[in-house]
């Protein structure tokens, strides 16, 4: 457990001279970063047309690089030494690694009009993988910056979300929403960040200044996600059909009020329990803002208790070992909220608290949990960071 680490501009235009070309003149490399997200509430909502709260985290995907002109994306890692090279002007088929990422997001920036350009570079991450906090999302993103020019992709960052996002589901092959391309691309430092998935309007939720954000995974290997994650769309699908038979203007949960629900036959028991918890998790995100905007700290504890129990209960995505952490977290004094948050199947909680119980916070829980499931957790305090973009210091 501890601090997230910091990938400065100086250590990785060191890293960079140091295993690929020490002739480069520091002043020549640049450094491009993609954060990670973690979500406040609003949990498999996006693909149903509903609202989400994320904040982009200061755990990130860091790319030291210098451009090429042999249009490939040469990336060595930080931590193994490994390198692996794509052709991002001619993306060939999938490889079913990390690389990946980085295919689809050139083939997408392509397909967009944007052009893509090769570099050489090194990629450096404090963003556990494979712990939902969308470390896809994060490469994704700081491979958009490194294969533009300074500045960026020609697009605002909401368009950029949306492009990660088609390299993931159509490249990738995941149907996720555009929660995490969006949290990545849209960050604010300071602030969470509300969208609504329909309208794709979206604005800056500054938090209550005593408040802290925690991030605490469960070392719960998510395994399965993705298909589980499509079968949980598939269910909502399902609703949104059954809905429709009687309402046809219906295009999505975000447009279904419990009466309608209520009222819709031919209607398996899974798909009602999913569209229920959307329905109530779309008011609950609404709910938190004005909780958040009062200051109303028993009102977002008892929003987030009841996102949790809807997701293990109803979306049925939770394992023991969150419930776990959500407990333990829930039982530390000063506490304010805690939750599962992203996909589920494993990975992390997110707890909003008090300074002073951070501590507290981090004795029970590695006191307790692991005796109680022998697994080892690990505790993060995040700050919310600005969204993907170069590296200046
Ligand atoms: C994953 C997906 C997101 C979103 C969450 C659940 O992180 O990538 O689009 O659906 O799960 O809220």
């Amino acid at each position: 457990m501890g601090k997230p680490d910091t990938l400065g501009r100086e250590r990785m235009t060191s890293r960079f001279r140091e295993l690929t070309d020490a002739s480069v003149d520091a002043a020549a490399i640049r450094v491009v970063r993609g954060p990670g997200r973690v979500n406040l509430i609003g949990e498999h909502t996006d693909y149903n047309d509903g609202y989400v709260l994320p904040a982009a985290i200061d755990l990130e995907i860091v790319i030291a690089l210098v451009p090429t002109d042999d249009g490939r994306a040469t990336i060595t890692l930080d931590e193994t030494g490994e390198t692996a090279s794509v052709d991002v002007r001619e993306v060939g088929p999938r490889r079913g690694d990390w690389t990946d990422y980085v295919a689809g997001t050139a083939r997408e920036l392509t397909s967009a009009g944007l052009g893509v350009r090769g570099f050489r570079g090194v990629l450096a991450s404090s963003l556990p993988e494979g712990s939902g906090l969308s470390s896809s999302a994060a490469l994704e993103l700081a491979s958009a910056w490194a294969m533009s020019p300074v500045g960026g992709p020609a697009v605002p960052p909401l368009e950029m979300a949306r492009i990660a996002q088609r390299a993931e589901n159509e490249y990738v092959g995941v149907r996720c929403g555009l929660m995490d391309q969006f949290a990545s691309a849209c960050g604010v430092a300071g602030g969470a960040v509300m969208l609504d998935c329909r309208t794709l309007e979206y604005r800056t939720v500054v938090l209550p200044d005593e408040l802290v954000i925690c991030v605490i995974h469960s070392g719960v290997p998510r395994t399965l996600v993705a298909s589980a994650y499509n079968e949980r769309r598939a269910d909502c699908e399902r609703a949104v059909a059954a809905v429709r038979r009687q309402r046809p203007e219906v295009r999505a949960l975000r447009d279904v009020d419990l009466g309608m629900l209520a009222q819709a036959t031919d209607l398996d028991d899974i798909a009602r329990m999913r569209a229920i918890h959307i329905i109530e998790e779309n008011e609950r995100v609404l709910a938190t803002l004005d909780a958040l905007a009062a200051g109303d700290m028993p009102a977002i504890g008892e929003l987030f208790g009841a996102s949790h129990a809807s997701l293990r209960d109803l979306f049925e995505v939770s394992c023991p070992e969150l419930d776990l952490l959500v407990e333990l977290s829930a039982a530390t004094p000063g506490v304010v909220a805690a939750r599962m948050t992203g996909a589920g199947f494993g990975g992390c909680i997110v707890v909003l608290t008090l300074p002073d119980a951070v501590d507290d916070l981090r004795a029970r829980v590695e006191r307790d949990y692991p005796a109680r499931t022998g697994r080892t957790p690990r505790l993060w305090r995040v700050r919310a960071a600005a969204g993907a973009g170069e590296l200046t210091d």
